[in-house]
């Protein structure tokens, strides 16, 4: 029998992380600017984040992660065919910092991209790449979130600053051999009548960089907190709903949910609206902060590692990030 698109699964058969080696501490911000330790661990959950070198661009984190999500796939870089990099911390604004990953990994058969969904991009990617791989368009892809938020990032503002990290994840995903893994069922959306309450306002043709809004910090991210954490809960209990119905589970069939790594406060939230126990949710944002298109895939990986879950576990992935946007992918692993 012919083999039709819905034959086919895709699994993830490799993931990968890297983060800088310089820790930048809660103690030390406190030095910065006006904040505390206690202030930022109570209402955020963040002990600590990592900080990119001067000349350690979104590129090399990216490569780094995806050399380890590539060993561990079993791929060589020349047989990878599609590399999807979701960054809003691009190397240039042209070309895209995907181009500089194929060149550094020599994947040169590989077709190279980014797409900008914030902390949502991870999980637009994987949706994307599942596509594109059940269709037949391709065999493999390699997904990776990479931010270096640290250049984005306004270190004046204690409302803004605690919260951001550097880092990189990645996911190689192929076509699932029987027996393997498949993402069962993903979900995204957005929100484009609220570009406005987390953005960062200068540097595009809205507003090209000048040296007065500059001063301004026009080229930081500023965000309204209190309505992007309301949106955020409602949005991603409602993705992660959507995914777990779609693959047909229930609560307890569930071994493991990784959230966007935003807010602690965020995540019991979720938690708690999807009455997944907090013990079957993964969190590191104590360590790394709020990495933006890292975050996920970054705990995907370390949860992955660390043996959180195994092969035949349903694990649920939810996320949102600014435009707004917000996705879930529901995944047996
Ligand atoms: N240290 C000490 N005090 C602070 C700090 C700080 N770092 N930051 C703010 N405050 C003060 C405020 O000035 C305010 O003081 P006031 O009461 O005298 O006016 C007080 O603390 C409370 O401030 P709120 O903003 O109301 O604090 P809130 O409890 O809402 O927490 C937070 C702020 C942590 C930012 C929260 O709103 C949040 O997590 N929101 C979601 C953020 C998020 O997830 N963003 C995702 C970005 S993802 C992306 O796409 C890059």
């Amino acid at each position: 029998m012919r083999e039709t698109t819905s034959d086919i699964n895709v699994c993830i058969a490799g993931t990968g992380s890297y983060v800088p080696a310089r820790i930048l501490t809660n103690a030390e911000l406190a030095v910065m600017v006006d904040t505390s330790d206690e202030w930022i661990f109570s209402r955020t959950g963040i002990r600590e984040r990592r900080i990119a070198a001067k000349d350690e661009f979104t590129s090399h984190l990216a490569t780094n992660a995806a050399v380890q999500a590539l060993t561990q796939a079993g791929l060589a870089p020349e047989d990878l065919e599609l590399i999807i990099l979701a960054t809003i911390t691009p190397d240039t604004l042209t070309p895209a910092t995907a181009c500089y990953v194929q060149q550094r990994l020599g994947a040169h058969r590989a077709v190279a991209f980014d797409i900008s969904a914030a902390c949502s991009g991870f999980l637009y990617a994987m949706k994307i790449c599942k596509r594109l791989i059940s269709d037949g368009a391709f065999n493999n892809a390699l997904i990776i979130g990479a931010d270096k938020l640290s250049s984005i990032t306004n270190w004046e503002d204690r409302a803004t600053c605690v919260l951001f990290g550097d880092g990189a994840g990645a996911a190689v995903l192929r076509r699932s051999k029987p027996g393997e893994g498949a993402i069962i069922a993903t979900e995204m959306g957005t929100d484009g009548n609220l570009t406005h309450i987390l953005s960062v306002p200068g540097g595009g043709t809205a507003c090209p960089i000048t040296p007065d809004n500059v001063n301004d910090h026009l080229q930081t991210l500023s965000m309204q907190g209190k309505e992007v954490f309301k949106v955020a809960v409602n949005r991603m209990k409602e993705a992660a709903e959507m995914v777990i119905k779609r693959a047909g589970w229930q609560a307890e069939d569930i071994a493991c949910v990784i959230p966007h790594q935003a807010n602690r406060r965020i995540i019991d939230a979720i938690a708690d609206r999807l009455a997944v126990p907090n013990e079957r949710v993964f969190i590191n944002l104590e360590k790394y902060g709020n990495t933006s298109a890292a975050a996920v895939a970054i705990a995907l990986d370390e949860a992955h590692r660390t043996g959180v879950f195994k092969r035949g576990d349903h694990i649920v992935l939810v996320v949102f990030g600014a435009g707004l946007t917000w996705a879930a992918a529901a995944i047996r692993w």
